[in-house]
């Protein structure tokens, strides 16, 4: 293979939680005026985990698929992304890694840079595979949103984890080499090691995504990459949906389409936000819901250009672009993706909370989980301060 030829995503599979919560019963709660959940924020309904699920359970459901479909003997990295980090040194990959039986021979580390960190998994895997193109690489992005009770930031938490194939000659997405970049020492959204809420200046964190958007397709122009119009689509990081309507109309200004209707930007974003909106913000997996959202829905990608922005708090941003591969339909899981939304279990308001508040003792003790998850995977429980995995 030579350096230019053709390194993307093979294959795509998410996986959510059992439980699920409608805004309608957050706003009912709170006393907010529902428009402002349904088109201010633009969501519908948030992921909750269920006791025994977690980034390593969701991780380990999203790839299941992948391995199945495709073997496990090409794969030797698995890269696992994640800003809800279960421990300070082990990666939660190596979980992720037992629980698929993946070979021995093959390196497993754990990447951060909040909501960014997918992509530069991606972006480092597509290295891998340029230098080796005969192995493939397991991308894993899994997340938990958890904001406090009662603050801004609750209606917009959500969980999921995507799992991406990266390979040569991939059957989805092409990625293409022009990437533009762009980093700023902000403090709009952190999580101190000791806290398992994140902390959020709201306002502040949507000026620096804008500011971010902006500075990442800066350097993609100056990175020779494509222009604005070339694109069919485009799948932004979605803290919440109406976030990458935002992103867009600011990107629209900046290049001087200022004009652009209403019925344009619903062609660029309308498609990729679909299963956002009904599962919140999953972090590292958001901006690759998009990708599943739009490649499930859209008529026809073929051959089309597709950009993407990814954002992580802190900050990070990258703009860059992939091409929809022929007869990329055929590997599509558009009725799996779909199914795992629909059986997910509606919880009360005081479910929710209940959950929410739930944390494991920090004894070292033994300690069990109930049975709630219907994934095929299950945290057990702790003993020893060590977390306990089962194939369900
Ligand atoms: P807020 O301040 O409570 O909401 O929370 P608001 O007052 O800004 O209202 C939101 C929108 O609803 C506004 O629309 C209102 O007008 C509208 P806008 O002016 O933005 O277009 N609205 C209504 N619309 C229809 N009917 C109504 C109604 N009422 C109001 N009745 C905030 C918003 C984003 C601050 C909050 O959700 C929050 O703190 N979220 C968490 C942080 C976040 O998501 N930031 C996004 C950028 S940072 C990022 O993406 C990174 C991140 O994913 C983490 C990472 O990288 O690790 C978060």
């Amino acid at each position: 293979m030579s350096n230019n030829s053709a390194v993307g995503i093979h294959d795509l599979s998410f996986a959510t939680t059992r439980y699920v919560l409608p805004h309608a019963a957050l706003a009912e709660y709170n006393g907010t005026e529902i428009g402002k959940y349904h088109i201010g924020i633009g969501q519908r309904s948030m992921s909750v985990p269920a006791a025994d699920e977690d980034i390593v359970t969701l991780g380990a459901a999203a790839a299941a698929p992948i391995i199945a479909r495709h073997g496990n003997d090409r794969i030797r990295t698995v890269v696992f992304a994640t800003e809800s980090s279960i421990d300070q040194a082990k990666a939660a990959g190596i979980y992720v890694h037992s629980l698929l039986g993946l070979q021995s021979a093959c390196r497993v580390v754990e990447l951060k840079q909040a909501c960014y960190g997918a992509t530069a998994a991606l972006q480092f895997a597509i290295g891998l595979v340029r230098r080796d193109p005969d192995q493939q690489v397991l991308v894993i992005a899994s997340d938990v949103s958890k904001y406090e009770l009662d603050s801004p930031g609750e209606a917009t938490q959500g969980a999921a984890a995507v799992a991406l194939l990266v390979s040569a000659d991939p059957a989805l997405v092409r990625i293409e080499n022009a990437s533009g970049l762009f980093t700023a020492d902000v403090m709009d959204f952190w999580r101190p090691n000791y806290r398992d809420a994140a902390l959020v200046d709201g306002q502040e964190s949507v000026q620096a995504y804008l500011q971010a958007v902006e500075g990442a397709w800066k350097d993609y122009g100056q990175q020779g990459g494509r222009s604005f119009e070339d694109f069919a689509a485009f799948c932004y990081h979605q803290p919440f949906t109406k976030m990458a309507y935002k992103a867009h109309r600011h990107l629209l200004n900046h290049v001087g389409l200022v004009d652009t209707d209403k019925d344009d930007v619903e062609r660029a974003i309308g498609q990729t936000v679909a299963y956002n909106a009904v599962i919140g913000n999953s972090y590292t997996a958001s901006v690759y819901l998009g990708l599943a959202a739009l490649l499930d829905q859209a008529e026809d990608l073929t051959d089309r250009a597709i950009g993407f922005l990814s954002y992580g708090s802190g900050s990070v941003a990258e703009f860059f672009a992939g091409t929809v591969v022929p007869g990329y339909q055929a590997h599509l899981r558009s009725e799996a993706n779909l199914d795992a939304i629909a059986r997910r279990k509606q919880v009360t308001y005081a479910e929710y909370r209940e959950l929410h508040e739930r944390s494991f003792p920090t004894d070292g003790g033994d300690y069990s989980t109930p049975t709630e998850t219907t994934g095929p995977f299950r945290l057990a429980g702790l003993s020893g301060h060590k977390r306990i995995y089962q194939t369900r």
